[in-house]
């Protein structure tokens, strides 16, 4: 069995066709493997830009917090907690502005934290998190892979390298907002099948 943590980014919600293609592959996943899928929605739950007082929460030992540090530290540790109990990270993400949506900046700000997912070592930084896959579905209404205006992938790729997770894999539907988008869904569609089988 695996633990699939389904992170999703869409403003669209119900209509959102980042949304559709990663639930059909944890739906996959589902089926062929018994995945317990744990769904993280960012757009629908947004978190807001990381504040000092947050930061400072972090940095201040456990025993010490205030209770408002609590709070803010509970926010950050819940969302670690999710990627650490998960083998499986399926982000469903769509481009805005060439990048990634602003909700998503705020979820990898609160993940990336020093001693907790990442440490520094004399050779420079050293992700601490391990074993897990990362599967990335992008929509886009436009086509970008490949291209210099695609500053999403590399981000992404960075990111979780980053915090130790090097085993990234990337769905791409391009287009849908062009006249053959149909055609580039379905294509998505059938890449993901053949990925979770
Ligand atoms: C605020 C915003 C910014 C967008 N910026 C881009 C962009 O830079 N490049 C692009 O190809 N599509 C862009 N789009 C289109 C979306 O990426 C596209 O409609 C995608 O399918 C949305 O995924 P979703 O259906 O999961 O919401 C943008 C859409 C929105 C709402």
């Amino acid at each position: 069995m695996s633990n699939i943590l389904l992170i999703k980014s869409s403003l669209n919600g119900e209509q959102s066709k980042s949304n559709a293609l990663a639930n059909q592959l944890a739906d996959h996943f589902t089926l062929l493997q018994a995945a317990k899928v744990v769904t993280r929605d960012i757009a629908a739950e947004p978190l807001p830009h990381l504040s000092q007082a947050e930061m400072g929460a972090w940095m201040t030992p456990a025993n010490d917090r205030s209770e408002a540090q609590v709070e803010l530290a509970n926010v950050s540790d819940t969302l670690i907690q999710e990627v650490q109990d998960s083998d499986t990270l399926i982000v469903a993400i769509p481009m805005y502005n060439f990048g990634v949506p602003s909700t998503f900046k705020a979820w990898a700000d609160r993940i990336a934290r020093a001693g907790i997912t990442f440490k520094y070592t004399e050779t420079g930084p050293v992700g601490l998190l391990e074993n897990k896959r990362v599967i990335v579905v992008a929509t886009r209404g436009g086509m970008y892979q490949g291209t210099e205006k695609d500053s999403q992938t590399q981000f992404l790729k960075d990111f979780f390298a980053f915090i130790g997770l090097t085993d990234i894999q990337f769905v791409y539907a391009e287009g849908l907002n062009m006249p053959n988008g149909e055609h580039s869904f379905s294509e998505a569609q059938s890449k993901l099948e053949s990925l979770a089988n």
